[in-house]
């Protein structure tokens, strides 16, 4: 019989260098307040990107999974998403020295056939520039949905059913893993959502199965490292127990 702890390295005993994953939201309402446009929100919540890149290492973090534009976030106005993908290309234009600088690793989790042809450039140059970097893997979702996420890799899993190469009986949740935008990464262990708005929104819905949720009404843009830290030590006294019981001695 399979047991959780087969699965993507969950459970425990697994390394404390930890995967935090962070739902930025709130740079509307950041602008709103300001009487300024989404579009000036957007650009200080690449600030707060930089910012967060820089110091996450610092506090034990090896992968930052950040969720910038999800497969729902086309419906915005369209000023809004070429604004998004034009600050995408700044960032990576601009900070792709750097990052490679501080040991960082870039990857893009998400759908790549929907992006417009030269965010797909951006993506890949940005990924083939880091890609030595070891110090920090930084994912960035971009046209990520959890559904259509699953929805592809069970597609691609009974391929493989179809074709005789697995049996339907003997599927293993590490066929499945293989086939999720997030391969070779382990499940996160804190998922951080600012904003004060405490739900999923389409991310990561296999993967964050065991997470620790952390929910805190600052607003992206304003999100800092004493933030980061105050999200660290609220998880460090959650007691993870996937689904065993609690270890008492
Ligand atoms: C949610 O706030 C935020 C987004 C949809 C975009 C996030 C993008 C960035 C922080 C900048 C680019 C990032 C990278 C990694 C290059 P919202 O617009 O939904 O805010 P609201 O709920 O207050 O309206």
């Amino acid at each position: 019989m399979e047991t959780k702890n087969q699965t993507n390295d969950v459970g425990p005993g697994r390394s404390n260098l930890l995967h935090v994953a962070i739902i930025m939201d709130g740079n509307g309402r950041w602008a709103r307040k300001r009487d300024r446009p989404r579009l000036y929100g957007h650009r200080a919540g690449l600030e707060a990107v930089r910012h967060l890149v820089s110091c996450a290492p610092k506090h034990g973090i090896k992968h930052l999974t950040l969720f910038a534009f999800s497969t729902e976030n086309w419906r915005r106005p369209r000023p809004e998403v070429e604004g998004l993908f034009a600050l995408l290309q700044e960032y990576v234009k601009k900070e792709t020295a750097k990052l490679v600088e501080q040991g960082v690793r870039v990857r893009f989790l998400g759908e790549r056939k929907g992006l417009p042809d030269t965010a797909k450039k951006i993506v890949d140059r940005c990924e083939h520039g880091t890609a030595q970097g070891s110090r920090l893997n930084l994912n960035i979702a971009l046209n990520y949905g959890g559904r259509s996420e699953i929805l592809h890799a069970v597609r691609k899993v009974a391929a493989k059913v179809e074709k005789g190469m697995l049996k339907a009986a003997e599927i293993k949740a590490t066929d499945f893993e293989s086939q999720l935008f997030t391969r070779g990464l382990p499940d996160p262990d804190l998922l951080i959502r600012t904003s004060g708005e405490n739900r999923l929104s389409n991310f990561l819905l296999w993967q964050l199965a065991y997470t620790e949720l952390h929910f805190t009404p600052v607003l992206w843009p304003d999100f800092k490292e004493e933030h980061l830290v105050a999200a660290l030590s609220d998880f460090r006294q959650r007691e993870r127990r996937f689904g065993a019981i609690a270890n008492k001695g």
